[in-house]
């Protein structure tokens, strides 16, 4: 293959994925961009494989079919709900070939000193923070922030050592830097993530992406490769965006993010006190009642309807309300309702829910104060109206989805925990709220059973 061709395939195959991340912009086309994406790689990696540099086909095609089974046994095997930690482990497996194709160019006596170490810096910090943000998620350590005395003053002397070092190496050559450089930035990697709770773990590995793509443009520059240097970039800047928009969500700063100490293990520890109040318990056959004689039902989904692949009854139960008794019915969705950016979008369109019922928290917040009954099915923390008003609170300022203006909210959870922020939500104590305890799942079954009768 001629280096021409080479080039023309590595622009089409940059112009698949750049239309590729469009696609995944909306529910409706996401197919499309995963489509166009696979087909990019399938340009870039053919190609590569048949260019000028490659000489050992054997363990070229070996390489590829190992990675191509393990890729193919996770995406099969992983639930949705663990999602995250397969992106942090690719994360970290990003990272650490950076690492590794920076530590051969070097020994093979590569003259891109600069563009190595940014590729190793970046690499490592990729590779370590991803293991630790996979341990937490995986539940293999606690969840939970991990601080020790002067963590930040202890990062911020091995991040200006890094930077040292790396100075000293691309000055004086010696491999021997590099390995210290290697060793020292794997630490940072993990110091970086110990202190960062669950809570924000989504927000992690989203910047942990973007720094594995920035670690991919280093090493594009390093061994000449257009595509790689494409590719990154735009994983880079796609990272950056997607962790600016969920913090934004979350009204949390990137820098209060890094610098940690937010989230919890669990809800496990939560009291329920409110001043005394006790949680009503309602029934389904109830909340079938009231929902299809009122004018108006607004359905929030959250984390627990995936848990319990509700999605599919849920719509069952939104189109008897409508088709059966004519009520209007709307799924409200806040951005950060579930595990990760467009989690309940993915789920309801899953389900054949659609897209012109569906609305975002800026849409939908007015509505509530006309809707009859609120169905939040699995949502917690993005319901909880202390962000608007406790300032005390780890969740203040996050925007909420205005449920408690609804004249009555049905609650469908396990039980009087609290979500991922291990936030209490008083609203489960408000005189207008009703518990519907059991699984999601099951509990909606109940409801269009109730419904149907
Ligand atoms: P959460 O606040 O996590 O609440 C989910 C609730 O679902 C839990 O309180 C749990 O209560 C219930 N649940 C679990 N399994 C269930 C089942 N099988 N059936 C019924 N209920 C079940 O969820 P949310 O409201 O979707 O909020 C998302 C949280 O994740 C926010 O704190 C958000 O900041 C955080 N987060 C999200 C993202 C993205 S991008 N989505 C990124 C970063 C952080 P029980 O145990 O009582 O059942």
């Amino acid at each position: 293959m001629t280096n021409n061709l080479l080039m023309f395939i590595y622009l089409a195959a940059s112009i698949l994925f750049i239309l590729s991340i469009r696609g995944l912009a909306s529910p409706e086309t996401a197919r499309r961009g995963n489509l166009l994406g696979m087909c990019g790689m399938m340009l870039a990696v053919g190609a590569t494989v048949f260019s000028p540099y490659v000489s050992d086909y054997v363990s070229v095609i070996a390489v590829i079919i190992l990675g191509g089974a393990a890729g193919v046994y996770f995406a099969l095997k992983v639930k949705m709900t663990s999602l995250p930690q397969m992106i942090a482990a690719f994360n970290g497996l990003g990272g650490l070939s950076s690492v590794f194709i920076s530590a051969a160019e070097i020994t093979a006596g590569s003259e891109m000193l600069l563009e190595n170490a940014l590729g190793l810096i970046i690499g490592a910090v990729a590779f370590s923070g991803s293991a630790v943000a996979f341990a937490k998620l995986q539940g293999l350590m606690p969840s939970k922030a991990i601080v020790f005395p002067l963590q930040q003053f202890f990062n911020l002397v091995l991040g200006l050592a890094s930077i040292a070092l790396c100075v000293y190496f691309i000055i004086g050559k010696d491999i021997n830097v590099f390995y210290m450089l290697a060793a020292l930035t794997i630490v940072l990697g993990i110091t970086l993530v110990l202190p960062i709770g669950g809570a924000d773990m989504p927000v992690v590995i989203s910047i942990l992406n973007a720094y594995s793509g920035w670690a991919a443009v280093g090493i594009g520059f390093s061994v000449n490769n257009v595509l790689l240097i494409i590719v990154g970039s735009i994983v880079g800047a796609s990272g950056a965006i997607l962790s600016y928009i969920m913090t934004k969500a979350m009204n949390r700063s990137l820098i209060s993010v890094m610098l940690g100490g937010f989230g919890s293990d669990s809800g496990s520890e939560t009291k329920h006190e409110n001043g005394g109040k006790t949680a009503k318990a309602g029934n389904p056959a109830d909340a079938a009642f009231i929902m299809k004689n009122a004018s108006k039902v607004i359905i929030v989904p959250g984390y627990g309807m995936a848990v319990a692949q509700a999605q599919h009854i849920l719509k069952e139960m939104g189109d008897d309300l409508h088709k059966k008794y004519g009520v209007d019915v709307k799924y409200a969705i806040h951005p950060v309702a579930g595990r990760m950016p467009g989690h309940m979008n993915v789920l309801l369109a899953e389900a054949g829910v659609p897209y012109e019922d569906v609305f975002e928290l800026d849409e939908i917040n007015r509505e509530f104060g006309t809707a009859d009954a609120a169905y939040v099915i699995g949502a917690n923390d993005v319901t909880n109206p202390l962000a608007r008003t406790d300032s005390s609170s780890p969740l203040y300022g996050m925007p909420v989805l205005d449920v408690d203006k609804a004249k009555t909210v049905f609650f469908v959870k396990r039980s009087l925990a609290a979500g991922y922020s291990g936030v209490e939500n008083p609203l489960f104590f408000a005189d207008n709220t009703y518990m519907l305890y059991g699984d999601a799942k099951k509990v909606t079954e109940e409801v269009v059973a109730a419904l149907e009768k």
